[in-house]
């Protein structure tokens, strides 16, 4: 820390002189100035370009550059040193001593996964990126084939999950809704997440996008209005999509046995399922949340036509027939967890 603070000293003693301003290659100015132009390149064709607009909405755009690239120059990039770059652990090692403690450690590296330049609190991340951090890897149709041996509607469950709901400690889930789009023209066309440029578009004048969903403009989405925005004809090619996202996440990566059981979700009452946001894209592709009238995931046919949580309701009807459903699906997950115990032996030798 010495040196970069030393560092950082030298640097703002350089840029009072005027003469020696032309060193400016070091501020963090000077760095998005080159690397912020789509154009850049380098000796090496390497990927030199960091989007300005998505660096200065992350978290880590408060260090500045130089604190992870600490051995720039002033004469760089015709100086031939290829700036270090400091490790996460370094100043995340809590997070570190966590995922080196698990299964997945080996698998892949934190920058395999985040994009030091691009890294965000979860609740600013949306549950689709999240996964696509795992596609990357794990193809999206292999996952849904793999987990259909056991689990119902495997491509649902996967497209209201983040993977790292199943396959970490990840802890106290909420329900998260993202406004998403038909991308053709036909009614089973697919849909995906609407991007604040396609929002901006809906909204009269200068107003935020969030008006497009809480009208009054207090910050808060009353039933009402979530009713009112799914029942207006003009939003018929758009729905709100419900994700099941952890408050807190962690880098405990496993196989947890209480996955298999339905009932982790399907039937933890009404209590898990009261706390509801909708996810808001902004620019820079960060999102922002605003919380839901508590409930309002169990308004199944007005407030969240396209969600509906099978056994979180214990009194209607419709909890009935699901909750049989998930019973018949336990059965099945119990038969397939015996087979996996009976041929525990044979996959240890594969
Ligand atoms: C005058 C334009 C310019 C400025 C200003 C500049 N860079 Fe660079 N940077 C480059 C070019 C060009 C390369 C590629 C050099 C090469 O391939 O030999 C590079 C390479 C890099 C690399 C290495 C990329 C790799 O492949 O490993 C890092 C990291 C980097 N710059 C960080 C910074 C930081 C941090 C700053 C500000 C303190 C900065 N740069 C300022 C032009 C610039
Ligand atoms: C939190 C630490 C951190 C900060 C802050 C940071 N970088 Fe990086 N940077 C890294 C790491 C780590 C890598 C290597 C990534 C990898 O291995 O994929 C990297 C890679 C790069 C590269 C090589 C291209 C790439 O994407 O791999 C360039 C160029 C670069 N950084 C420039 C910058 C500039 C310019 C800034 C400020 C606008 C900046 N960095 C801020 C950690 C940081
Ligand atoms: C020089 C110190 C430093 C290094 C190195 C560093 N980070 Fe960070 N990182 C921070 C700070 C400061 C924050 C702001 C939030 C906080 O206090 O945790 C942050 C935030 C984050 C966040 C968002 C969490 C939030 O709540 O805002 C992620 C994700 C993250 N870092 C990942 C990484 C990864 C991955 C690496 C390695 C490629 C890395 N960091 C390297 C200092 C660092
Ligand atoms: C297999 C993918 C994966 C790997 C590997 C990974 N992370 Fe993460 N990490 C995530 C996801 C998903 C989130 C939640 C979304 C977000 O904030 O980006 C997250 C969140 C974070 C956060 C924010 C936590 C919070 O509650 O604010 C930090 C900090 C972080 N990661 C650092 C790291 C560091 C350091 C490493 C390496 C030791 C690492 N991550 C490795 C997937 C990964
Ligand atoms: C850089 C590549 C990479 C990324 C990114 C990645 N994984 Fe993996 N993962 C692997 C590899 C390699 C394995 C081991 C072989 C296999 O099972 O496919 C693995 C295995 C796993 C396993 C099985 C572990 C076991 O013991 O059988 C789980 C669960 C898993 N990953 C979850 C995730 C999740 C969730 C994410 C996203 C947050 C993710 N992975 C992102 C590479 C990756
Ligand atoms: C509903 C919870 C749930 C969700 C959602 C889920 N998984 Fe799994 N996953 C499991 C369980 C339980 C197993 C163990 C199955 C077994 O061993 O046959 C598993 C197994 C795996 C394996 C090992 C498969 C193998 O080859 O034996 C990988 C890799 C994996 N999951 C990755 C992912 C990724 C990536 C996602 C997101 C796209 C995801 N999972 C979503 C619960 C889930
Ligand atoms: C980690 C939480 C989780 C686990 C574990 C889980 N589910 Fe789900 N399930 C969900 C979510 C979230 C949805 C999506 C609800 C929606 O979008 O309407 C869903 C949807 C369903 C649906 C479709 C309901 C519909 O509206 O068509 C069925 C059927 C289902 N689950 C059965 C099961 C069975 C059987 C198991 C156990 C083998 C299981 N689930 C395990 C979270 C889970």
């Amino acid at each position: 820390m010495t040196t970069l603070r030393s560092a950082t000293l030298v640097l703002s003693i350089l840029l009072v002189f005027p003469m020696v301003a032309l060193a400016a290659a070091a501020t963090e100015d000077g760095c998005i100035g080159c690397h912020g132009d789509k154009n850049i390149s380098g000796k090496s064709g390497s990927h030199l370009f960091i989007d300005p607009g998505q660096y200065k909405k992350t978290s880590h755009s408060i260090i500045g550059c130089t604190s992870c690239h600490e051995s720039v120059t002033s004469n760089h990039p015709n100086d031939g040193i290829r700036p270090s770059r400091a490790t996460c652990k370094e100043c995340h090692s809590p997070v570190h001593q966590e995922y080196a403690a698990s299964l997945h450690a080996n698998n892949a590296a934190c920058a395999d996964c985040h994009n030091p330049h691009a890294v965000k609190p979860p609740a600013m991340t949306s549950a689709r990126d999240m996964n696509a951090m795992c596609a990357k890897c794990h193809e999206t149709a292999k996952m849904v084939n793999v987990h259909a041996k056991w689990l119902p509607q495997a491509d649902l469950h996967i497209d209201a999950l983040p993977c790292i709901t199943c396959h970490t400690g990840s802890q106290n889930y909420v329900i998260t809704m993202y406004i998403e789009k038909r991308l053709g023209t036909k009614e089973h066309s697919d849909f995906k997440v609407a991007s604040f440029d396609e929002l901006t578009q809906l909204v009269p004048g200068d107003k935020d996008v969030k008006a497009l969903i809480d009208t009054n403009g207090d910050n808060f989405i009353s039933l009402a209005e979530l009713r009112s925005f799914n029942r207006n004809s003009k939003h018929d090619d758009m729905r709100l999509w419900g994700m099941m996202t952890p408050e807190k996440v962690t880098h405990s990566y496993q196989i947890l046995d209480n996955r298999w059981d339905c009932t982790f979700c399907h039937a933890s009452g009404p209590r898990a399922m009261q706390t509801s946001f909708v996810a808001f894209p902004e620019k820079g592709g960060t999102y922002t949340r605003v919380a839901v009238e508590k409930g309002a995931v169990l308004d199944v046919l007005y407030g969240t036509p396209d969600f509906y949580m099978m056994g979180s309701t214990r009194s209607t009807a419709l909890s009935i027939v699901g909750g049989l459903i998930v019973l018949g699906g336990m059965g099945f997950a119990g038969v397939h967890g015996t087979l996996r115990f009976l041929t525990r032996k044979n996959r240890k030798e594969h």
